[in-house]
């Protein structure tokens, strides 16, 4: 187990907090094992209706720990089967979704936006997803789920071409549903999830499942993207970018 990730129910919502601060939430392996338990054990809850994912102030995340990466990069094991886990889970999970986003999110800190509901976020959020500069691909199932919600020319500007996204433009986009003040996003992001929690449960249930259509095919596009990606992690391209980030002067 770890304490960087938090879990706490409210009446019907339960909330998973990233708690990493000192490394903007960066996430390890044992922070998406936490992650993917507190979800797939929401999902076998009756009384638990709607899933809140929270951060910290100034950090939802800060995507994979970058020096994961690099052992994957320099041929060491480890990286996998916790994040495929987590991914799954949310992509597999039935009941809805809300984020809370304070600050940066980096990476799976953004494209776990896209398997949201409702996203609340500060007017402090940035989202950025550099993977193709670090000689990396989407995951996620955000090179599905991307173009489907705001059309392939805006998530080529977003997953290609690694162009940040503030909230209102992350608003304009459809990714975030509200935008806040930083120190209300978890205040409103909790009345969004009770809202959602009041309504019949199972009615929602099969209307989400209506909209998304299959988790199948999630499932599947996530499982592709993870074989490229393992791939590109092992490339000079992604190693250059990993130690570039690691060795940093500031
Ligand atoms: N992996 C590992 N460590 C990370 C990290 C990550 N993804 N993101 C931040 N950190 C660490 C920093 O190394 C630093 O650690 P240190 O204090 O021990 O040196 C600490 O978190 C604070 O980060 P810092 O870069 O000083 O904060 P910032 O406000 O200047 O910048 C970010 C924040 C998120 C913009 C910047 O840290 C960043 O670009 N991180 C990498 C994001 C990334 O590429 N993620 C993978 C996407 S696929």
């Amino acid at each position: 187990m770890t304490d960087h990730v938090i879990v706490r129910d409210d009446g019907a919502v339960r909330t998973i907090r990233m708690n990493r601060p000192e490394k903007k939430n960066a996430l390890t392996s044992a922070m998406y094992d936490a992650m993917a338990a507190a979800i797939e054990d929401f999902g076998s809850r009756a009384a638990l209706h709607c899933l809140l994912i929270a951060g910290v102030p100034g950090s939802f995340s800060s995507g994979n720990d970058l020096n994961d990466f690099m052992t994957v990069a320099l041929g060491g094991q480890g990286l996998g089967g916790a994040v495929i886990r987590f991914l799954h889970a949310l992509a597999r999970n039935e009941k809805p979704l809300v984020a809370a986003v304070q600050g940066v999110a980096v990476g799976i800190g953004t494209t776990m936006l896209l398997h949201c509901d409702q996203v609340v976020a500060g007017t402090d959020a940035r989202l950025s997803t550099p993977f193709v500069g670090l000689g990396l691909v989407p995951e996620a199932a955000s090179s599905l789920l991307a173009p489907r919600l705001m059309g392939q020319r805006r998530a080529f500007s977003l997953l290609v071409m690694g162009r940040p996204l503030d909230a209102s433009a992350a608003q304009a986009a459809g990714i975030v549903t509200t935008v806040t003040a930083p120190d209300q996003v978890e205040a409103e992001a909790m009345k969004v999830a009770h809202e959602i929690a009041a309504l019949p449960p199972q009615a929602v249930a099969v209307s989400r499942r209506l909209m998304r259509g299959s988790p199948d095919e999630l499932s599947a596009r996530i499982d592709e993207e993870a074989e490229l990606f393992k791939t590109r992690l092992k490339s000079p391209e992604a190693r250059a970018a990993f130690e570039a980030f690691l060795t940093r002067k500031r």
